[in-house]
């Protein structure tokens, strides 16, 4: 299936927050993402804000409070590492006399059976007894329901209605049985349509700058495609559109149904970005910013405004929206240009742990979260896969 181009523009205007989901309690970032600070010095005023209602949740600029259901939201867009968490307990302490209890590790569970021993000779036969199993599962016999699903057709169990109700024929002859096997030399029609698997591919990408968001660029300059596609070997397309001297989190899939939900405004997938400004930003125009501003295409309301403890000139934005350079008019609406501008979180997916210009493919349940997120059913991945284990190029 081919994915929809992105326009311009990685969603269209959606400016009302009257049905703003609200997203749990968010602890500031331990820091910015930005190298580069122009100023490190913490000021009472430019502190994070506590102030907490009823809830005891966290209130931003606007006076509003958040949480999201379906999305990572809150305190996994912005986990602290363990320093950034002891600082903003401390901070927390001091300002509302509680604080967030540390996360307990997970324990230890068994490996799961049929995964292969963790330390295995390369050259053993269990290893190559391994490699076989895998192999033949993924390559040939998809069990019927599996492959219409990997159509994108419908979920796994939606597939054995339709075969049930005689709706599936295999090279033209009706299947009913459930459990049939098919491979992909045959040919499988639901409804009369012939169906083909996919091979889904999702990309996170470290966006660099002076890199164009955009699959082809007649004047030859650098593409994003260039940072990832040698290495997938699959025709992906971007899920929006970053600006040339925008970095950050970029996400790239041939999931064509995904890709357009993702970047639809009902789904108000919610996007964070870090700004770094020449001067300090007041109070005042953060709380401007969060109320709305008014661009020429229209009124732009932040789902939420908020600093970055440790310095006067970073601040997170956090849209549900795209429009072309909407962030940057947002901070120019309050008389701010933005010399750095990052995405670091998109759907509850964040760009920590990548550097600038490397990529990763998604893991499983990362996939089945943002799918989840706008409505899509689970894809049946194989969490045992390396690539998504470890994320590999
Ligand atoms: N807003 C902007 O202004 N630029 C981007 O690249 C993304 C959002």
């Amino acid at each position: 299936m081919t994915p929809k181009k992105p326009s311009d523009t990685d969603q269209p205007a959606d400016s009302h927050r009257k049905k703003t989901a609200r997203p749990a309690p968010t602890p500031p970032s331990s820091g910015s993402i930005f190298k580069k600070k122009p100023s490190a010095k913490t000021t009472s005023e430019s502190g994070p804000d506590f102030a907490s209602g009823r809830t005891g949740r966290k209130k931003n600029f606007a006076g509003k409070t958040s949480s999201r259901k379906g999305e990572s939201s809150g305190d996994d867009d912005f986990l602290p590492a363990k320093e950034g968490r002891r600082a903003y307990n401390k901070l927390k302490t001091e300002q509302t006399g509680t604080y967030d209890e540390p996360r307990k590790k997970p324990l230890k569970t068994k490996r799961p059976a049929g995964l292969p021993p963790k330390r295995i000779d390369k050259n053993s036969p269990e290893k190559a007894e391994f490699t076989a199993k895998t192999i033949s599962d993924t390559d040939d016999s998809y069990r019927l329901n599996k492959y219409i699903a990997n159509s994108g057709v419908c979920s796994r169990r939606e597939a054995d209605t339709l075969i049930a109700e005689g709706k599936v024929a295999i090279n033209g002859t009706v299947v009913t049985e459930l459990g049939t096997k098919v491979s992909r030399k045959d040919v499988v029609t639901v409804d009369g349509a012939t169906v083909n698997p996919v091979d889904f591919v999702y990309i996170l990408l470290n966006k660099p700058k002076n890199y164009i968001t955009t699959t082809d660029d007649e004047k030859g300059r650098n593409t994003v495609m260039d940072l990832v596609e040698d290495g997938t070997g699959h025709r992906l397309y971007p899920v929006g559109r970053l600006d040339r001297q925008t970095t950050g989190l970029l996400l790239l899939t041939n999931d064509g149904d995904l890709a357009h939900r993702l970047m639809h405004p009902k789904y108000k997938v919610r996007k964070v970005y870090e700004i770094m400004t020449p001067e300090p930003v007041s109070d005042e125009q953060l709380r401007t910013l969060a109320a709305g501003v008014t661009l020429e295409d229209g009124p732009a309301i932040p789902h939420r405004v908020q600093r970055v403890p440790g310095s006067e000139t970073v601040i997170q934005v956090t849209v549900l929206e795209g429009r072309n350079h909407l962030v940057r008019r947002m901070m120019e609406a309050i008389g701010y240009p933005s010399i750095e501008l990052a995405r670091i979180t998109y759907g509850g997916l964040h760009i920590r742990g990548l550097r600038n210009g490397r990529w990763r493919y998604l893991r499983p349940n990362e996939v089945n979260d943002l799918r989840k997120l706008v409505k899509l059913f689970n894809l049946d991945m194989k969490e045992s896969d390396s690539k998504y284990k470890r994320g590999k190029r």
